[in-house]
């Protein structure tokens, strides 16, 4: 059977290098010893992530999605006629197609994502679904700086759409400079349309990382089991447990997988002492007001211009502009 075409043709700015072992190893080096949540998404983990985002628990994802489908519209008007709509991580089709059934006439889709295999076949869909709108992919860490593309109609302005509360995993100096960079990439003209997860009661944001049929649980230490397959590890996974608590200080959950003993574990040629009780912090999720958001991106050039929420206020989506 032929193999059917690819619509898109992928821009790749992706080294091939193995960065993987390298942020492993240097993590677990140091104390407090840290692994990076940008790796959580494997073929495994990429589906424990589906499967808790239909959690009861875990209200992001839906309200994020309700704010979309009923606001949609409203954001595609803030982001006007002739765009070129970047959007970061190609994981959220369907809140990409709500924001593509409603912009005005735009130049170019450039979805930006890690996983090469998972960005193709978006893009591929998109440009199917759309086939008015130029697809043009890119393979890119989107944390650090990267081109655009060239779009064959010139775009009159820049947007970023960056969906998720992704930006709550890094730190505010980190998210600062992240905001910075957009700003960059957007240039006058420009703006961004970004989900955040908004602060609320403890217990709502401790249930939502500690559900109870533990799948959570299974996603955090699904870090370790990637180590093992794709590092040639040696971790049992069974002698660690997944942590979750929000620390109100910072307007933080904080995960980590703890040690439940005295042990060493291995990875490739390297090994680690690890101590009972101890952990590893393997992801932070930043909730923010929306003031502290907009106070935030101000540092780094942008102003809110409107945002949206749902009745609960637990979530809102931002549309910052660059400021000039
Ligand atoms: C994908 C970054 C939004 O911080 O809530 C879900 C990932 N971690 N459960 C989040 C996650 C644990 C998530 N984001």
């Amino acid at each position: 059977m032929l193999e059917a075409m690819p619509e898109t043709k992928l821009l790749d700015l992706q080294p091939a290098t193995a960065t993987f072992y390298e942020d492993v190893i240097s993590g677990l080096a140091t104390q407090p010893r840290t692994l990076p949540c940008k790796y959580f998404y494997d073929e495994r983990g990429s589906r424990l992530f589906d499967q808790i985002c239909e959690l009861d628990e875990y209200y992001l994802t839906r309200t994020e999605l309700d704010i979309m489908r009923t606001f949609a519209p409203e954001m595609c008007e803030q982001i006007g006629t002739g765009v070129m709509l970047v959007e970061y991580g190609s994981g959220s089709s369907i809140k990409s197609r709500l924001l593509l059934d409603h912009l005005p006439d735009p130049a170019a889709y450039v979805p930006v994502d890690i996983s090469r295999e998972h960005l193709h076949r978006s893009a591929d869909e998109l440009s199917r679904a759309y086939p008015h709108i130029e697809v043009l992919p890119v393979c890119a860490d989107f944390t650090m700086a990267f081109q655009l593309p060239v779009s064959k109609r010139r775009a009159t302005h820049h947007a970023v759409y960056f969906p998720g509360s992704t930006i709550g995993n890094f730190q505010p100096a980190a998210a600062r400079r992240m905001l910075a960079n957009i700003a960059t990439l957007c240039g006058a003209g420009g703006g961004l349309l970004i989900g955040v997860d908004l602060q609320k009661d403890i217990s709502t944001l401790e249930s939502a990382y500690n559900d109870a049929d533990g799948v959570t649980a299974e996603f955090n230490l699904n870090l370790l089991g990637r180590i093992n397959r794709e590092l040639n590890g040696d971790i049992d996974t069974d002698q660690f447990e997944h942590h979750a608590a929000y620390n109100s200080e910072l307007g933080r959950v904080e995960l980590s997988v703890v040690s439940q003993c005295d042990q060493k574990v291995k990875v490739g040629e390297q090994s680690f002492e690890l101590a009972a009780g101890e952990s590893i912090r393997t992801e932070y999720s930043h909730k923010y007001t929306v003031d502290g958001f907009a106070e935030l991106a101000a540092e780094a050039g942008l102003t809110l211009r409107r945002h949206w929420t749902d009745n609960a206020r637990r979530f809102a989506v931002l549309h910052l502009v660059i400021a000039d």
